[in-house]
């Protein structure tokens, strides 16, 4: 029987990427997001692998039942990513730009990891993948609601996988952190940016590999090492 994964925020880039990554390696994917147009062009290249299911990870309200109605659905669900997330500059700490952010990567997020996490609890076993960001790593002066967002999930995956290693369930969390991708997401063409091919292609190994967290490329394992030790006073020079 082939293998099953739900992927939350996978209408563009690194989302619709990975959804194609495991369809081309046998699984059977249900794809969300708000853009109903793209889910049904991303379904139309290959109906049989995909489910598509219109979701605003906002909408939390709708969150449980998209959630059971996707899981009843597929029966059993081998693997879970989150990968919806925004973020842009906010100069002005104008309040109506902060709290979309907040929504969707700290509010959305905890909604579908919970979720997730009690889903595979009761089945036995699972897979729950967060697409966070070196950016949580340390703040920033000009994008503070991401870079904190990114943050968040970065200690709440880590509480999870220490909750997935304390119970006697079969239960894997992994933080994918990347860095620059080139999706439109990354604005411009900007230090270390990877393609979105070389960066999917290596989230997917370390998703294979089960690991607890993976920055993405691997380089940036290096650079959010160099960035936690170096004092606040340098990084706004240079950021
Ligand atoms: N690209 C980078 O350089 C980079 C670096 C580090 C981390 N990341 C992280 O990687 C993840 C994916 O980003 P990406 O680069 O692939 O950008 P992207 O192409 O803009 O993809 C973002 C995805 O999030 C979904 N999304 C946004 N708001 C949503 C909402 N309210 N409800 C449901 N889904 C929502 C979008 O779907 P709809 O618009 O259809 O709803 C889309 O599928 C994000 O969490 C991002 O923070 C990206």
């Amino acid at each position: 029987m082939s293998k099953k994964a739900i992927i939350f925020g996978a209408t563009s880039g690194i989302g619709e990427a990975l959804a194609k990554l495991l369809v081309a390696d046998g699984y059977t994917v249900a794809i969300t997001g708000r853009r109903e147009e793209r889910l049904n062009e991303i379904k139309a290249i290959n109906p049989e692998k995909y489910i598509i299911k219109k979701h605003d990870v906002t909408k939390l309200d709708i969150s449980e039942s998209i959630f059971v109605e996707l899981t009843k659905e597929m029966g059993v669900v081998d693997l879970i990513i989150y990968s919806s997330g925004i973020g842009e500059p906010n100069y002005n700490l104008e309040w109506g730009k902060e709290i979309p952010t907040l929504q969707v990567n700290v509010i959305g997020a905890v909604k579908i990891f919970g979720l997730a996490y009690n889903f595979f609890h009761q089945q036995g076993y699972g897979h729950l993948v967060g697409i966070s960001s070196v950016a949580g790593v340390r703040g920033n002066r000009h994008t503070p609601a991401y870079f904190a967002s990114k943050a968040f999930q970065n200690n709440y995956l880590e509480s999870l996988w220490m909750k997935a290693k304390r119970s006697k369930v079969d239960i894997h969390i992994t933080d994918i952190a990347p860095g620059f991708v080139d999706t439109k997401m990354a604005l411009g063409d900007t230090f270390g940016m990877a393609s979105l091919e070389k960066a999917t292609k290596q989230i997917y190994t370390a998703i294979k590999r089960k690991k607890k967290k993976a920055y993405i490329t691997k380089r940036w394992r290096l650079i959010a090492f160099i960035m936690r030790i170096l004092p606040a006073r340098l990084i706004i020079k240079f950021t």
